[in-house]
């Protein structure tokens, strides 16, 4: 097994969660957390175990090799969250997207290479799939779909796939490719469709449906997610690719109705906004693979219960959500909607 793990992006929704969770689930296991702090990342996620004697936290931008290659000189193993997130930021300006996703995963690729990293864990996303049909629910992603990407933050996902992919082919470093579906749960950055609505109804504001609202999403709680990695961080094959879902699959518009019933709230507080542009209508994933090879199903994510948690983590921590708004997100609120009540998020058209 590994004893001194480095994580990137750790101070991210995901990445916090999963340095909380193999702390507690891995008693010899030491974590460095290398994070740049972009507008996403924050320290407060991870403030409860800042002085872990188990955890230390590097502030360090992945694209920066020779700082890389410093870090990784004394790991076993790597566990890679870091990238730009968000498919909306990557519709106004994509070049972000294309430096840390797809640079900056080559950076820490030959620093692994370099320095004989006995492990690699690209944690990637079922984007990379493209789009499902609304009208064929037998229809999943499975491992051998094709990689269609597109949105641009999906096509830099799977740019860093197939780098992932040609590290291991060429250079025999022992890699696997995560592909999760949508992520819910504490600590996610309020651009995110739950915790937008979620914080906007706390605010008593409208949420902002794009489109028909139709779209379908695959829902799991972060830390079935974080449970999915370690076990394919610890348990998987190399040069392996392994889907991770919770067979959750859910309309934007049921999920918002679930939302308002959960907070109180009436459908007066929808607001019909124009599509995202490229929307994907569906993504849904066929978790057989890693059910069958390493025994990992998902346990925590089950509607409501987990929705309802959820809400309550956001209701219960206005602090952490509040200086987030008031600040950071502030600015990406005026670049997507102007001062247009109705206008697009991303063409800015009433
Ligand atoms: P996030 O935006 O909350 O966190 C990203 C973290 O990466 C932040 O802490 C940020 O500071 C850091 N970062 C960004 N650029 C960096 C750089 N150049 N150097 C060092 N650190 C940098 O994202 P998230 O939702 O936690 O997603 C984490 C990973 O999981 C991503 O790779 C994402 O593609 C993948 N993923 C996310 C979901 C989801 O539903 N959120 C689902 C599947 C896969
Ligand atoms: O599927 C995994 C992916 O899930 C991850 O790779 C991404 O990092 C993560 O951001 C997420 O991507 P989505 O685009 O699916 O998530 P988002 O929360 O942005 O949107 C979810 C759905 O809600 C999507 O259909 C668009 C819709 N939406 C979103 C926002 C922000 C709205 O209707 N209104 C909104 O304001």
């Amino acid at each position: 097994m590994f004893s001194r793990v480095l994580v990137t992006g750790g101070c991210g929704f995901i990445g916090s969660n999963f340095v909380r969770f193999v702390l507690n689930a891995r008693p010899d296991v030491t974590v460095t957390n290398v994070d740049v702090l972009s507008y996403s990342g924050n320290l407060e996620n991870l403030r409860d175990v800042e002085d872990h004697p188990r955890y230390s936290f590097v502030r360090a931008d992945i694209c920066e090799a020779a700082r890389m290659r410093e870090l990784m000189h004394d790991v076993d193993a790597v566990v890679h969250f870091a990238a730009e997130s968000h498919v909306d930021r990557s519709i106004l300006d994509t070049s972000p997207f294309i430096r840390t996703n797809v640079l900056g995963t080559q950076t820490l690729l030959d620093a692994a290479v370099a320095c004989k990293v006995d492990r690699f864990l690209h944690v990637s996303t079922d984007e990379v799939y493209g789009s499902l049909p609304l009208d064929k629910a037998d229809m999943r992603f499975t491992e051998e779909s094709a990689i269609r990407p597109n949105s641009p933050y999906a096509a830099s996902k799977a740019a860093s796939d197939m780098l992932v992919r040609a590290a291991h082919h060429t250079f025999g470093l022992n890699t696997s490719i995560t592909r999760c579906s949508n992520n819910f749960g504490p600590h996610q950055f309020p651009e995110k469709v739950i915790p937008l609505f979620v914080t906007n109804l706390v605010e008593g504001k409208k949420v902002p449906l794009y489109g028909d609202g139709l779209n379908v999403r695959d829902w799991i709680h972060v830390e079935d997610h974080c449970e999915a990695l370690l076990a394919v961080l610890e348990r998987g094959r190399a040069g392996s690719v392994y889907n991770i879902g919770a067979d959750n699959e859910r309309s934007n518009l049921e999920l918002t109705h679930a939302l308002l019933t959960i907070l109180g709230k009436g459908p007066e507080f929808i607001r019909h906004v124009e599509d995202r542009l490229g929307h994907d209508r569906r993504y849904a994933i066929d978790s057989s693979k890693i059910q069958n090879e390493l025994g990992w199903t998902a346990t925590r994510s089950q509607w409501p219960d987990a929705l309802v948690s959820t809400v309550d983590w956001y209701v219960k921590n206005p602090d952490w959500w509040r200086r987030i708004k008031n600040g950071e997100y502030r600015y990406f609120h005026e670049k997507m909607y102007g001062n247009r009540a109705n206008a697009s998020p991303v063409t800015g058209k009433a």
